[in-house]
């Protein structure tokens, strides 16, 4: 199959639903093999499945990101399945939408696991196999959340904030092996992780994106009545006119899909 990525071995964790799902079937459109790793097993060799039914060329690999054994194991499983690795894409996450008082130690622990300890373990192993073969890259699935706060999401926005800095420290540790490292910042899916909350966010980021494209006596304006709302006390009235001003730096008018 012709297309971009014709010719290279791609790793997806997480691949089994959501960003990682449509990642994998995009990926074997443009040519590439890809390795599905998931921690559920029917809906990636389904992942597997379809991507086979077009064509594409798929294998799957149950694994959990927060294993290092696992996170071995699904390195070498593509490299024996294909010869190679040149696309690793770290992927897999989870959320927690808690505030640091309800958070528990258990929670907190998983988020960070899976979101960050699986990402730092997934580029571990891969990195030696890249090298072997000349070079590859390296792609993490960060989010508007680890660049933003909000009320709430203590241990997802800790996590992501730690992916983005994780992803330029590896960068720079590997541009002599040619070794490309990216991230992915996305702010909202339908379907995934925050299929639960995305009406909500999205009428947040609709009303910040009017804010912006207004004019900036409209974002002066806000400004000030975050301070009033400051000034009054009301953190929660303040805290969400903050996010709304901080989410409308980052939004681009086809940022919220839907
Ligand atoms: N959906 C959004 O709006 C959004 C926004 C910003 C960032 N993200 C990030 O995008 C990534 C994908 O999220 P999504 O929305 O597609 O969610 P999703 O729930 O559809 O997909 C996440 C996948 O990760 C897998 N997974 C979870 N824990 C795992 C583990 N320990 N080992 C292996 N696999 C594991 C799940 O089984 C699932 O298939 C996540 O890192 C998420 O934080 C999503």
């Amino acid at each position: 199959m012709a297309g971009r990525l014709a010719g290279k071995v791609a790793l997806i964790t997480g691949g089994a639903s959501g960003i990682g799902e449509a990642t994998a079937k995009l990926f074997a459109q443009e040519g590439a093999k890809v390795v599905v790793a998931d921690v559920q097993t029917d809906k990636g060799k389904e992942v597997v499945k379809a991507i086979r039914a077009a064509r594409g060329k798929a294998a799957f690999v149950k694994a959990n990101v927060v294993r290092e054994g696992d996170a071995k194991r699904m390195v070498a499983f593509t490299v024996k399945r294909y010869g190679r690795l040149d696309i690793l894409f770290n992927n897999a996450g989870v959320e927690n939408s808690k505030p640091e008082v309800e958070t528990s130690i258990q929670e907190w622990d998983k988020v960070m696991d899976v979101n960050v300890k699986g990402v730092f373990l997934g580029t571990k192993y891969a990195v030696p196999e890249m090298k072997k073969s000349g070079g590859g890259s390296i792609i993490n699935t960060s989010s508007i959340f680890g660049l933003i706060g909000s009320p709430g999401f203590a241990a997802y926005h800790a996590s992501k904030g730690a992916v983005r800095l994780l992803t330029k420290s590896t960068a720079l540790a590997h541009a002599g092996d040619q070794i490309r490292e990216g991230q992915g910042l996305p702010l909202l899916t339908r379907q995934g992780l925050f299929e639960r909350i995305a009406d909500q966010i999205a009428l947040a980021g609709r009303d910040a994106r009017a804010g912006r494209c207004e004019s900036i006596r409209r974002v002066a304006a806000e400004t000030e009545k975050t301070r009033q709302a400051r000034d009054l006390h009301d953190p929660v009235k303040s805290l969400r006119l903050e996010f709304r001003q901080q989410l409308a730096q980052y939004l681009e008018p086809a940022a919220i899909e839907g």
